[in-house]
């Protein structure tokens, strides 16, 4: 069981708060009955109003395939495209549009890196180093590398149920033969916001590789890849107000330049012959095929949107948020286990309530309008170092408020009596 820490004060939503609820007309709905509270942003966010608008825009006026027309409407769509790009780059201090690499998501992402990246450099008897809180997503890809190359993965561990990572261990796991170092920026079912930065600097100075999974971060708080130092970087447009679909991939340009293809196709190449082809210079040798130009147009629109609210505000929003709700949660009369740092955690909150099943929480919550995750959460091997198979997840974003999180903590005490545990 977790400590109680002090309860943060309500605050009560601000008219900005209001204002951009008035963004996302589908939080205004009633779901079985009941108004909507949408804690389920980890798995996706909603998209405001300027996002949709864009495609629309987009599809209305300006649709046609990027990079091989010479007509109006295909110069439009690979502006809008390439704008996307630039945009992209300034939205996480890359030095050159050129580092950018779209992608459908994360795991694309991390993919392309694992083959492309990594069927050059990982030989038999090296080693990948992850941490034991990553999501699958950092896993799996490694794990076929590794197969393919005759490598090992190796993993920083997580101290328990607070969900820090075991810093004390990381020179000495980076010492044993490690050539690419990949870690969870913000861990999806912890809430811990790990030091990438510091982690990237250990790396590069034993001349490691690093990759940063920022699907939980790149929406919720400034990034500055420059100052993270890290090689790669990869993040998904949907968890951040963008389409699904879109995703972004940064690779340091040194580290491109030298990186095979990842998939072959149009798009990729400068010639091709019966036998023989040649390729495009980073980053159009990584996009193979039509792209997701509709997508790119719609990430565009969600970082405008979302730097136009601030991502320090947004920052410092989810962590009260998830402060709140924290506190909230050790107050509750019976049994609940929380999950991840005390303090300093990211906008969301992972619990079990005592003897009820999470995918119980989640089916009940559901039935209040409360839409909740339960489950692995893509976790599987941390939640079996936890010892558990599943939790119930909280997950907030800008539009959230301390008032929802009240009616969450309400709608849990319910579920308790409903299961007979007080
Ligand atoms: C930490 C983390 N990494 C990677 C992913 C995968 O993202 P996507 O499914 O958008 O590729 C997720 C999705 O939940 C995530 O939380």
């Amino acid at each position: 069981m977790s400590t109680e820490p002090a309860v943060p004060a309500p605050r009560q939503p601000t008219m900005e708060g209001a204002a951009l609820r008035a963004a996302f007309p589908i939080l205004d709905q009633q779901v079985h009955g009941q108004p909507l509270i949408y804690f389920d942003n980890a798995a996706t966010t909603q998209k405001p109003r300027p996002v949709v608008e864009a495609l629309r825009h987009y599809y209305e006026r300006d649709n046609a395939n990027v990079h091989r027309g010479i007509h109006e409407l295909s110069n439009r769509a690979t502006a809008a495209f390439e704008a996307a790009r630039a945009r992209a780059a300034g939205f996480i201090n890359a030095r050159s549009a050129d580092e950018i690499i779209f992608t459908r998501g994360t795991t694309e992402g991390i993919n392309l890196v694992a083959q492309a990246w990594g069927s050059k450099h990982i030989k038999a008897g090296d080693a990948i180093l992850l941490t034991e809180m990553e999501h699958h997503s950092n896993i799996v890809p490694w794990q076929l590398l590794a197969e393919r190359a005759g490598a090992r993965l190796l993993y920083l561990p997580v101290t328990g149920d607070i969900g820090l990572l075991d810093l004390g261990r990381l020179d000495d796991l980076l010492a044993r033969r490690v050539k690419l170092f990949a870690m969870t920026h913000i861990s999806n079912s912890l809430g811990t916001i790990n030091p990438v930065a510091d982690l990237c600097a250990r790396a590069r100075r034993l001349g490691i590789t690093t990759l940063v999974d920022a699907a939980q971060s790149a929406g919720h708080r400034p990034i500055d890849v420059q100052e993270v130092g890290c090689d790669f970087l990869a993040f998904s447009g949907h968890k951040m107000c963008g389409p699904t679909g879109i995703g972004v991939l940064y690779g340091r340009q040194e580290v491109l330049e030298h990186m095979p293809p990842y998939q072959g196709g149009g798009e990729m190449i400068l010639s091709v012959d019966f036998h023989h082809s040649t390729w495009k210079h980073a980053p159009h040798r990584f996009e193979a095929g039509t792209p997701d130009i509709s997508g790119a147009v719609g990430l565009h629109a969600a970082m405008d949107y979302l730097d136009g609210i601030g991502r320090r505000h947004i920052a410092q929003h989810d962590q009260e948020l998830g402060a709140y709700a924290y506190a909230q949660l050790s107050q509750l009369k019976q049994g609940i286990r929380l999950f991840g740092p005390h303090i300093g955690r990211a906008g969301l909150v992972s619990f079990l309530l005592r003897d009820i099943h999470a995918h119980d929480v989640v089916t009940v919550a559901d039935q209040f309008g409360v839409a909740l995750r339960g489950g692995h959460h893509c976790n599987q091997p941390l939640m079996r170092k936890l010892g558990v198979e599943s939790t119930a997840r909280a997950s907030f974003y800008l539009y959230n408020t301390t008032a929802e999180i009240d009616r969450f903590v309400e709608v849990l005490g319910e579920i308790q009596k409903f299961f007979g545990a007080c």
